[in-house]
């Protein structure tokens, strides 16, 4: 990819009806395309990612829509979030049948409070492809900040006072001592438990750049100080220990 700022989208490709799906979905994807483009007020989108995968179409009629938007030169690289790993080699198949451009990248839910999900099958399966991987959520949606405290609500307002993905997490003793250890590795090199959070996925091999979702330009600040930052052997393999899903 180029090193000039990139546009990067998530969105969905609809069958329209069963069988004329290839007659009908392909101009109307085109059409929204270039809706999307003008909107945006730019000639190209750099990656297009698929949010979820779609049980009602077959996958070659996906990828044949999204070749056609790389071939029309509306969307440079294509990419998948919250596929497993059956149905993201599935794809890559498909791609490899047929000729299609193929998926370059993965954005999967994936943190140190939510690792099983990317690591039991779909991490070995980018390792093996060479797929970019841009975690969502790298946060936990805020619990790895340490702006919750045990035996306390959270916080109002803050997405822990209405999130139940958020409250699960604040229920298990383990997340805690997690939590704890975030903070002791953040003293002992001068940085906060969201920047040593970052830093995890930054130092996975696997982990091309976690998407943050800040609310605020001082949350924004927080989240950039894990810039360049990386954890060494010893602080992967305790905060490992403690967030050790097997
Ligand atoms: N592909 C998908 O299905 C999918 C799903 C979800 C998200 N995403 C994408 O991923 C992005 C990131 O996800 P996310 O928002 O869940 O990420 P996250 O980084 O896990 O959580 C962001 C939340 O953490 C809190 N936070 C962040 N920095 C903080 C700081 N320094 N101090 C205190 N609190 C802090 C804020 O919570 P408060 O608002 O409570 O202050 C913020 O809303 C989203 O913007 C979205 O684009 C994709």
């Amino acid at each position: 990819m180029s090193s000039m700022p990139q546009i990067g989208m998530k969105g969905r490709i609809r069958r329209l009806l069963p069988g004329l799906a290839a007659l009908l979905c392909c101009p109307a994807v085109l059409a929204a395309a270039e809706a999307s483009l003008r909107r945006l007020g730019t000639d190209y989108i750099d990656l297009y990612q698929l949010h979820w995968p779609d049980e009602e179409t077959p996958i070659a009629e996906t990828l044949s829509a999204l070749d056609d938007l790389v071939h029309k030169g509306y969307v440079r690289y294509i990419g998948c979030s919250n596929y497993p790993a059956w149905r993201l080699m599935q794809a890559l198949w498909t791609s490899d049948r047929y000729g299609y451009s193929r998926f370059v990248s993965v954005q999967p839910h994936y943190s140190l409070v939510h690792r099983a999900e990317f690591e039991r099958e779909l991490e070995e399966v980018c390792r093996t492809y060479g797929l970019a991987v841009l975690p969502y959520s790298p946060l936990g949606g805020g619990f790895l900040t340490g702006k919750y405290r045990r035996d306390e609500p959270p916080p109002t307002p803050s997405r822990g006072a209405t999130s139940q993905r958020i409250q699960g997490y604040m229920r298990d003793p383990r997340n805690w001592e997690l939590l704890d250890q975030l903070r002791k590795v953040g003293e002992a090199r001068g940085k906060s438990p969201s920047q040593v959070a970052l830093a995890w996925l930054l130092s996975r091999p696997v982990v091309t750049s976690p998407i943050i979702g800040p609310r605020s330009v001082e949350q924004l600040q927080d989240n950039l100080g894990a810039v360049g930052f990386r954890l060494d052997a010893a602080e992967m393999e305790t905060i490992e220990a403690l967030s050790a899903w097997e």
